[in-house]
C-alpha cells in the first residue's frame, strides 16, 4: 500500500494498522534525511500550509513547522491571540478567508473537541488535528509509537501504562486508540477522579497502584496533570498527587528491570516525573521530540500526495 485509506488526519481512530505501517516506514526515510548534513527535500515545494494555532503550544506548533520547511512547503502561521478571532470572526470565516489565499493545507490546534473534523467536512483542504481540546492528538500518539518501535523493535505485544490526568488528555486518548491498534497491551494507572467511567469500553485496564502498573509494564507514558482544564479539583493536593502518582528514581530502581520512561512535554518537573528520571537514559523524552519531526513530515506528505492537482 502506498496511500493512507483517509483524506485528513482527524484522530487516530480513523486510520488502518496499514496507515500507520506506512506512515512509520515513510518516517523512517525522512528521519534519515533530517540527519543528513542537507535536512531538506524539495517534495513539496508546490504547496502552501496555515499552522492555525487557536491554543498554546510550543513542541507541537514548531515541530510542524520545521517539518513543513523541511519538505519545502511555504508556511504561513496564524495564532489566535494575535488575529481577527478577537473581533468575533467565525472559525470558518476565519479559515475560508486563509484558504482563498490557496492554502493547500491546514495544521490546526482548538479548544473545542471536534475541531478539525467539523472544518474537514466545510472548507476544501487538506486538515491535521494537531490537538482538539481534551478530545485526540494524532501526531503525537504516532511519534510516541514510533519511538517506542525505535527503543524496543516494535509495538505489538508491548506492555504500556499511560500514567496521570487520563481524564483531560487528549494524548492518552489518542495513544490508546494507536497502541491497541498495533496490538500492545495497554493499562492506565492515575486518581480514580482522573480516569473516565467508559475506559474499559476502549479495551484498557485500569491499576490505581503506580508500583504495581510499573512492575507490569515495558513503558511508562508519564502525563502532565491538565490544571488548564480543570474547574473543580479532582485530587487533594499537588503533593498528594505526586507521593501516589509521581515517577522518582527510587521507585523505577526498585523494580527488578529496566523500564521506557516517556513524557510528551511539557513536563511539571517534581510532579509527575522527577528530574533524575526524566534526565537518565531510560528516558526517551527527547527522542519522541526528534522523531515528532520525521512523522510530521511523513503524514504532511502522504496528506499531499492525495490533492489533486
Ligand atoms: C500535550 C498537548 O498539548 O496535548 N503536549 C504536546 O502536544 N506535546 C500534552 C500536554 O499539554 O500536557
Amino acid at each position: 500500500m502506498s496511500e493512507l485509506s483517509v483524506d485528513h488526519l482527524l484522530g487516530i481512530k480513523y486510520l488502518t494498522k496499514e496507515d500507520v505501517d506506512l506512515i512509520f516506514e515513510t518516517a523512517d526515510h525522512f528521519k534519515e534525511v533530517i540527519n543528513r548534513p542537507i535536512k531538506k527535500v524539495p517534495s513539496l515545494r508546490d504547496i502552501t500550509i496555515a499552522n492555525l494555532f487557536f491554543e498554546n503550544s510550543t513542541r507541537t506548533r514548531l515541530s510542524f513547522e520545521l517539518a513543513e520547511k523541511r519538505l519545502s512547503a511555504d508556511v504561513i502561521n496564524f495564532s489566535a491571540a494575535s488575529s481577527s478571532v478577537k473581533k468575533g470572526e467565525t472559525l470558518i470565516d476565519t479559515v475560508n478567508n486563509i484558504l482563498s489565499m490557496k492554502v493547500d493545507m491546514v495544521v490546526m490546534r482548538h479548544p473545542n473537541p471536534g475541531a478539525g473534523v467539523f472544518l474537514s467536512k466545510h472548507v476544501d483542504a487538506k486538515i491535521i488535528n494537531a490537538g482538539d481540546g481534551a478530545h485526540e492528538h494524532p501526531t503525537q500518539a504516532l511519534l510516541d509509537s514510533y519511538s517506542i518501535r525505535e527503543r524496543l523493535g516494535e509495538v505489538g505485544g508491548k506492555k504500556i501504562v499511560i500514567v496521570g490526568d487520563i481524564l483531560h488528555s487528549r494524548v492518552a486518548l489518542s495513544n490508546i486508540f494507536a497502541l491497541k491498534l498495533q496490538g500492545a497491551e495497554v493499562k492506565v494507572c492515575g486518581p480514580k477522579t482522573l480516569i473516565p467511567k467508559y475506559i474499559d469500553k476502549l479495551g484498557v485496564q485500569v491499576e490505581t497502584n503506580l508500583k504495581k502498573a510499573l512492575k507490569w509494564c515495558d513503558v511508562a507514558n508519564m502525563l502532565r496533570v491538565q490544571n488548564e482544564r480543570m474547574e473543580i479539583s479532582y485530587f487533594p493536593s499537588t503533593r498528594e498527587y505526586t507521593q501516589q502518582f509521581g515517577l522518582n528514581k527510587g521507585l523505577l530502581d526498585s523494580l527488578d528491570k529496566e523500564i521506557v520512561i516517556m513524557h510528551p512535554g511539557p513536563i511539571n518537573r517534581g510532579v509527575e516525573i522527577t528530574s533524575d528520571v526524566a534526565d537518565s537514559d531510560q528516558a526517551i523524552i527527547l527522542d519522541q521530540v526528534q522523531n515528532g519531526v520525521a512523522v510530521r513530515m511523513a503524514v504532511i506528505y502522504l496528506l499531499a500526495s492525495k490533492i489533486k492537482r
